[in-house]
């Protein structure tokens, strides 16, 4: 058997000429997108659970561990995503690189990142639109028996994604607008309730975890240098940028849009690197003024921003921010149902899917049954599962995926060092070595269970993987010598 077959950089290239998707998107597109994806649940949620449950004010420095370790990994999927645009990123940089059963491993956990990740945002989205406009509990928000919000919105987003990727950035770009001004809000309005005795101390001393937690919510890394559960201190920090980290996930979906991008040797590190500065720059801002508003321990859980603003007395900006928050949902899911339809269709394009799934739409120049086929299972998931605990599953699969892509780098650089790169990562090999290692320490950060289900994705991958992709994979039916070891 040859599970690390590797799939020729010319011949990826080649496929991407062919394939049948439109070149439509520009620069501008691209960093509307790559915002569109990056903010929302966890902003507007996550960093005040987080700094309520471990990092107290000191979230402001999980979010800037965060922000660093996406940085670093996004150096290098600038560098690969300009040297190889393809739709199936780290999985055909995977092919490229470090074999097939690395690329399929990759793909499917990417699959993973983003179908959980639109089933999970959407859930969320139907219980903020419920809140909103006053919708019945039992067909919205979490407590509802068929989640019906949270399948329309999957539904409508799914025909835009299938009509077409000018479309998808069109909606992309309207409600990226409405989201990044509603930050801008929190920030300048909350400067207004700025407590300075909030934030100190900044960072919390390290107690015991609370009685009610579980061995198995103890990161991974407290479990394997045999520390006590705690919570706060330094290693509090750690343990909320690990969670807080699904706050960057999604802009590498930029890299699944490297046949879609007129000029994707200039454009794509520019989308990349520029929506994760703004986004990073904006995150830091908004933890700081939630933190400095409300004493940590206070922090609402349910919506921490607005409740924040409500309890200064300004239930109108409260208002704005759920306007915000469910707007940038919005676009979080429309980002992710067709990054889905990107990377299925490489991976069906290759052989390891079915073949169907990797149509092209004659008019529209989508895969559109790849992101239909892919909006159903989430459809299914969010309308009959309470899936909102499985968001750690979001960033494991990110954090995946990133240790994969910043391998790549020095590998593609010994194996091909004459392939042209528009952009490259200084200091290779030593910053992807760094940014792989960052990745997996924050994986190492999250909880037991977590992992638990992580590896059991793997396991049912490397299932279908063995009994169908090896048989049906390109390379297989290739003449052996194209297929390299
Ligand atoms: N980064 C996205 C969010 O925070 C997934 O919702």
């Amino acid at each position: 058997m040859n599970v690390f077959r590797t799939m020729p950089v010319e011949d990826i290239l080649t496929r991407g000429e062919r394939s049948g998707l439109i070149r439509r998107l520009t620069g501008k597109d691209l960093i509307g997108f790559g915002i569109g994806i990056i903010i929302g649940t966890g902003v507007f949620t996550l960093a005040g659970i987080e700094a309520k449950d471990h990092a107290g004010p000191g979230v402001v420095l999980s979010f800037v561990v965060g922000g660093i370790v996406a940085a670093l990994a996004a150096l290098c999927y600038a560098e690969l995503s300009s040297a190889v645009p393809t739709a199936g990123s780290a999985y055909t940089y995977g092919y490229a690189t470090l074999g097939e059963l690395f690329a399929w491993i990759i793909g499917w956990d990417l699959l993973l990142e983003f179908a959980l990740g639109a089933a999970v945002v959407s859930r969320s989205w139907s219980g903020y639109i419920a809140n909103l406009l006053g919708l019945p509990a039992e067909w919205f928000g979490e407590d509802a028996t068929v989640n019906v919000g949270a399948i329309l919105i999957i539904a409508a987003l799914t025909a835009i994604a299938v009509i077409g990727i000018r479309e998808s950035s069109w909606v992309t770009n309207a409600l990226v607008v409405v989201k990044v001004a509603v930050c801008v809000l929190v920030v300048v309005a909350g400067l207004f309730f700025f407590t300075g005795a909030h934030l100190d101390p900044f960072i919390p001393p390290s107690q015991p975890a609370a009685e009610s937690a579980t061995a198995l919510e103890q990161p991974l890394v407290q479990v394997l240098l045999g520390m006590e559960q705690s919570m706060y201190g330094i290693g509090g920090v750690f343990t909320a940028a690990a969670i807080v980290f699904f706050a960057y996930t999604g802009f590498e979906a930029l890299a699944n849009l490297g046949e879609e991008t007129r000029r994707p040797k200039r454009d794509l590190p520019v989308g990349l690197l520029g929506s994760l500065v703004v986004c990073t720059l904006l995150y830091v801002l908004v933890a700081i003024v939630l933190t400095a508003m409300v004493d940590y321990r206070q922090i609402d859980e349910g919506a921490p921003l607005a409740a924040a603003f409500q309890s200064v007395g300004q239930p109108w900006v409260a208002a704005l921010i759920s306007l915000g928050a469910v707007t940038g949902l919005t676009s979080v899911m429309m980002v992710e149902l067709v990054t889905i339809g990107r990377i299925g269709f490489a991976m069906s394009r290759d052989g390891l899917l079915p073949p169907k799934l990797s149509q092209v739409h004659p008019k529209w120049g989508t895969p559109h049954r790849m992101t239909i086929g892919g909006a159903v299972v989430i459809m299914v998931l969010a309308g009959f599962v309470p899936i909102s605990e499985l968001a750690d599953m979001v960033s494991i699969g990110a954090l995946s995926g990133f240790v994969i892509v910043s391998l790549a780098v020095p590998v593609l650089r010994r194996t091909k060092p004459d392939l042209q790169r528009p952009f490259r990562v200084p200091l290779s090999p030593w910053l992807p070595i760094l940014s792989a290692v960052a990745c997996l320490y924050l994986m190492t950060n999250l909880d037991v269970i977590t992992w638990l289900r992580f590896a059991a994705w793997l396991v049912i991958g490397l299932l279908i993987y063995f009994f169908y992709g090896y048989r049906n994979a390109q390379l297989a039916k290739e003449a052996p010598d194209t297929a390299h070891d």
